[in-house]
């Protein structure tokens, strides 16, 4: 049987990533939004795509949660999005009143599946979902850490002028301005980019990614960035359709790991069937410690300031 994926938001984050899903026949997809006619319209749009595609998924669009049963794993993106000069951190009220329903509605017809928690403050709305699904922490998870890595692997690449094929890059803590890159496990074909480029320009390269999103809400003036984000969503959906035990970075609710506990914070995870299998903990400087727990203490106060 084909697996099924609910993705909730038929926004541009959520049409891309079921368009991504699609194009890969990774699993039957529900668009599921509370305007009426765009999940459908979308829906119907990309199914017309498929037979070009030589794709057999389903892509199916509803106003109703219905549709959604038995989904493998749930998508959730819908939430307001930034407007220039606006943080992640302005739409924690807002969005945990959006992500709540859409969690509660999902996990009632879904109940043993995997969120994916994506809308922004995304560390804070992954608390939000954990808490009304009940669910373990191995089926709660936010999507950041692939897309601020790709962001990272993009701005290395295009610096040294070398396929990002090359480029491994590795980003902690929040999804937030205060990110932490980590430069010494950023490596082009296995060398460490500390050893391909001086200082400075790791901190401005370092200094983009963490505001990576910020640049692209800047340039579109209405909304902000989802190609990017979609792909980085259908990585995860990937590793855990696939049962591949692939190690991606994402947000977790750790458990005393890096010295954090009860927090959802940006870590590498082990990603299967099951969901998240095991954090895999790296030895930290001082400084790069500091950072992560500065970037924690961030998303630490965004969830208490949750409703
Ligand atoms: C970004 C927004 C979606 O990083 O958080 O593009």
């Amino acid at each position: 049987m084909r697996k099924k994926v609910t993705i909730v938001g038929a926004g541009n984050v959520g049409a891309t990533t079921a368009h991504w899903l699609a194009a890969k026949e990774l699993a039957d997809i529900v668009l599921v939004d509370v305007i009426e006619g765009v999940p459908q319209g979308k829906a119907l749009d990309l199914l017309e795509a498929l037979p070009v595609e030589r794709s057999d998924s389903s892509v199916v669009g509803s106003n109703d949660y219905e549709a959604t049963s038995n989904s493998d794993i749930v998508v959730i993106t819908a939430g307001f999005p930034r407007k220039p000069g606006m943080s992640r951190d302005d739409l924690v009220r807002a969005n945990a009143e959006i992500v709540g329903t859409a969690t509660r509605e999902a996990v009632k017809r879904s109940p043993d599946c995997i969120l994916i928690v994506v809308t922004n403050p995304l560390d804070a709305m992954c608390e939000v979902a954990r808490r009304i699904s009940g669910f373990p922490r191995e089926r709660v998870l936010g999507m950041a850490g692939v897309l601020d890595s790709a962001r990272f692997c993009t701005f290395v690449a295009m610096e040294l002028g070398v396929s990002v094929d090359n480029v491994h890059a590795f980003v902690l803590g929040g999804h937030g301005d205060q990110m932490v890159p980590l430069p010494r496990y950023s490596t082009v074909a296995g060398i460490p980019i500390t050893e391909l480029l001086d200082e400075a320009t790791i901190a401005r390269l370092v200094e983009r990614t963490a505001k990576g999103g910020g640049e692209i809400v800047n340039l579109l003036k209405a909304g902000s960035a989802y190609y990017a984000p979609g792909r980085a969503i259908t990585e995860m959906v990937d590793a855990i359709l696939k049962d591949k035990h692939k190690i991606l970075p994402c947000a977790a609710y750790l458990q005393g790991e890096y010295g954090i506990k009860d927090l959802f914070v940006g870590v590498p995870c082990r990603l299967g069937s099951g969901g998240l299998e095991k954090i895999v903990e790296i030895k930290l400087t001082t400084a790069e410690s500091a950072a992560l727990h500065a970037s924690a203490e961030a998303v630490a106060a965004l969830v208490k300031a949750l409703p």
